[in-house]
């Protein structure tokens, strides 16, 4: 029997590795359980919302292997991640470790398996802002730059890793994870009552997200958001849904802004993985910076506005329904009245995109050689 470790840290791993074990489990209820999957949690992300709730909604198994990293410098974090994973491998001795995304977890975890001569798979491999400031932009390129199996959610991916000149034998185009989630869960996400919990059932709104650090650790950009924010809920007449992360929140508190918003914002803790889509697939717009919702707002045909200077993820601007701004918040505005008259791009769903991506990768693993 093949053993197969997947490490998840931080909320957008979840919804990534959710698919892989389903489609683990499926080929082993067709193929006589020939293939171990186990989870490991390394704790990057530790509490209730942003961690417990996503195991719930996803319906994860309770990790394998926990190892209660918590929050600190990138250096303490990725080291005592690599410090605590390595014991894991050596005890364990996978034939394979998978991780996802761009978190420091997932280098940490890749760099302690390679040392030890076990093979890694990266799922969503190959992204790029180019923005080598963004400590994800670190992680992505030193990660596929160890793993043996790149699997692939958008076409630009594939042209980066041939780009760098990884072999094309190591790179695979399989499709979106994040998305086998969103269409899985569905049915289920129709049903979350988010909208009369938080007393919108009729209104018109919109879901902000912000956590980036080149907006949220800057008092100057936190001011410009908080401006922007008030703008569409008082001259627009828009509630917003603000579910903020614990670093925003942290940093508003710092500087003295959570008074100044409007009443029209709803600020609210993390919401739970089912209730977030639920409000991102009926909003009128998104306002972000993260990855992810670009990519599940572009699924659902939902304009979204990134502030942000760069996307690694180019089809959803190029394809889906994606506006990149740049890093000035009043740059949303003309945006905002393109989508308040209806006349926003609509967008098409990106090649792959089919809620399939989980499926391919597992049949790949199984006719490689890595594992
Ligand atoms: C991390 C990822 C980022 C991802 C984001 C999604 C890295 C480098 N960054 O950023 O790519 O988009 O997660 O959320 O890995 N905190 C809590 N409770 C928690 C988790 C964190 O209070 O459950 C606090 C921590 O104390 C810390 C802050 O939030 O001060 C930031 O957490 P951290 O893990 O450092 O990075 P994120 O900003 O969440």
């Amino acid at each position: 029997m093949k053993k197969i470790i997947s490490v998840v840290g931080a909320r957008p791993n979840f919804m990534k590795v959710a698919p892989l074990h389903k489609a683990f489990a499926n080929y082993n209820s067709v193929n006589g359980n020939s293939i171990q999957h186990l989870i490991c949690h390394t704790g990057q992300h530790y509490d209730e919302k942003m961690s417990k709730v996503f195991f719930d909604d996803l319906e994860l198994p309770k990790p394998d292997f926990y190892l209660g990293i918590g929050s600190g410098s990138h250096a303490e974090q990725t080291a005592r991640v690599m410090i605590e994973f390595e014991k894991i491998l050596l005890s364990e001795k996978p034939d394979l470790i998978i991780v996802v995304g761009d978190v420091n977890s997932t280098i940490a975890c890749s760099l302690t398996a390679v040392k030890l001569g076990i093979k890694v798979a990266h799922v969503e491999a190959g992204l790029r802002s180019g923005d080598r400031a963004m400590p994800e932009e670190i992680n992505r390129i030193l990660t596929d730059s160890i793993s043996d199996l790149l699997f692939v959610t958008e076409i630009s991916g594939m042209e980066n890793l041939r780009h760098e000149g990884v072999p094309e034998e190591k790179i695979h185009f399989v499709g979106n994870c994040m998305i086998d989630s969103l269409i899985h869960y569905l049915p289920k996400i129709e049903q979350s009552n988010i909208h009369s919990e938080l007393s919108i059932n009729d209104a018109k709104y919109v879901v902000a997200t912000f956590h980036r650090p080149s907006n949220v650790d800057n008092h100057e950009q936190l001011k410009e958001m908080n401006s922007l924010l008030n703008f569409v809920a008082e001259e627009k007449n828009l509630k917003i849904v603000f579910p903020a992360h614990p670093r925003t929140i942290k940093n508003l508190e710092a500087a003295g802004l959570l008074g100044g918003l409007s009443k029209n914002i709803i600020l609210t803790d993390p919401i739970g993985y089912l209730d977030f889509i639920k409000l991102v697939k009926d909003a009128k717009f998104i306002l972000t910076d993260s990855g992810g919702i670009q990519e599940e707002s572009t699924y659902l045909k939902v304009p979204c506005i990134t502030i942000r200077t760069t996307t690694e993820r180019p089809s959803t601007v190029d394809i889906g329904s994606n506006y990149l701004i740049g890093d000035r918040f009043t740059d949303a505005i003309p945006v905002i009245e393109i989508i308040m008259k209806g006349e926003n791009k609509k967008g098409n769903i990106p090649e792959l995109w089919d809620g399939s991506a989980a499926d391919r990768i597992v049949k790949i693993i199984n006719k490689s050689h890595v594992s």
